[in-house]
Parts: C-alpha cells; sequence; structure tokens
C-alpha cells in the first residue's frame, strides 16, 4: 500500500476541546482514526503524526522528503510565518496538500496568508475534517 503522511502541527493535538465552534468537537486521536481508516478504504497505508515542537516537524517533512511520500498537512500557525518549515516542504517531491479545518480568509487577517500554499500542490481551507479525507481521495488518484 502507498504511505502518506498526515502531520498536524501546534495546538492541533488539542482539538475536541480547541474552540469548538471553530475547530469542531472532533478530537485529534478520533481524526487520525477517521483517516486511517478512510486510508484503507483507498488503498492508502495512512500514518498521522501531531506535534507542537517546529524542530520536530521541520524534521518529519525532510523525512517524507528523502522516502519520497506524499504528505497532508495542516502546519496550524506555522503556516502563517514559519519560512523554515516553508523551505522544508518545498523538498518535498511528491504532492504536499495543505489543509485548514477552518475557513481561514474569514478569520483574522493574519490567517490569510500561508507561506506554505505556494509549495503545496493544492489547499484545502474550510471543510473542517472533511477536508483531510479530501486530500487523501486526491492523493489516492495517484
Ligand atoms: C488552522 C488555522 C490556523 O490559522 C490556526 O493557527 C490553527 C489551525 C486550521 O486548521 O484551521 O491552528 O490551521
Amino acid at each position: 500500500m502507498n504511505r502518506v503522511l498526515i502531520l498536524n502541527g501546534v495546538n492541533l493535538g488539542r482539538l475536541g476541546s480547541r474552540e469548538p465552534l471553530v475547530y469542531g468537537s472532533t478530537t485529534h486521536a478520533e481524526l487520525a482514526a477517521t483517516c486511517v481508516e478512510t486510508g484503507a478504504q483507498l488503498g492508502l497505508d495512512v500514518e498521522v503524526r501531531q506535534t507542537d515542537d517546529e524542530a520536530q516537524m521541520i524534521g518529519w517533512v525532510h523525512e517524507a522528503a528523502d522516502a519520497g511520500l506524499p504528505v497532508v498537512l495542516n502546519s496550524a500557525a506555522w503556516s502563517h510565518y514559519s519560512y523554515g518549515l516553508r523551505d522544508a516542504c518545498a523538498q518535498l517531491t511528491a504532492p504536499l496538500i495543505e489543509v485548514h479545518i477552518s475557513q481561514t480568509h474569514a478569520r483574522e487577517q493574519f490567517r490569510h496568508s500561508s507561506v506554505i500554499s505556494a509549495v503545496a500542490t493544492a489547499t484545502i481551507t474550510g471543510l473542517g475534517i472533511e477536508g483531510y479525507r479530501a486530500a487523501l481521495r486526491f492523493l489516492a488518484l495517484g
């Protein structure tokens, strides 16, 4: 089965209790289980990771770059300012799908731009956790 890494950044481990009106009530563990199950249905071997440590996240992106793995990335607040993470993402050779649970363009001004988008294959914003499943469906097309 083709491997896919789903990488979730800072504060996303708090899903479920974090601002539920914005991010919904699904916990990170439930999100991970849904993604693994959806992946299996699509013939994808999905691994979901989350960290609040930017260096750890950059290390995981390097790992995906070295292994040629596709990545679904919600880089959370780092999306808006981390050139280090952006430069790591630029090294990926397989598709990179940027996902945001909320509709960032309808929120505060600082969320309107992402430094990741220019190096992403596509960006999905505002579909809730369904955005992750949409990303997997795209990656399953090969
Ligand atoms: C987010 C949007 C970001 O602006 C925010 O900092 C997050 C989550 C989203 O999934 O909607 O932490 O990436």
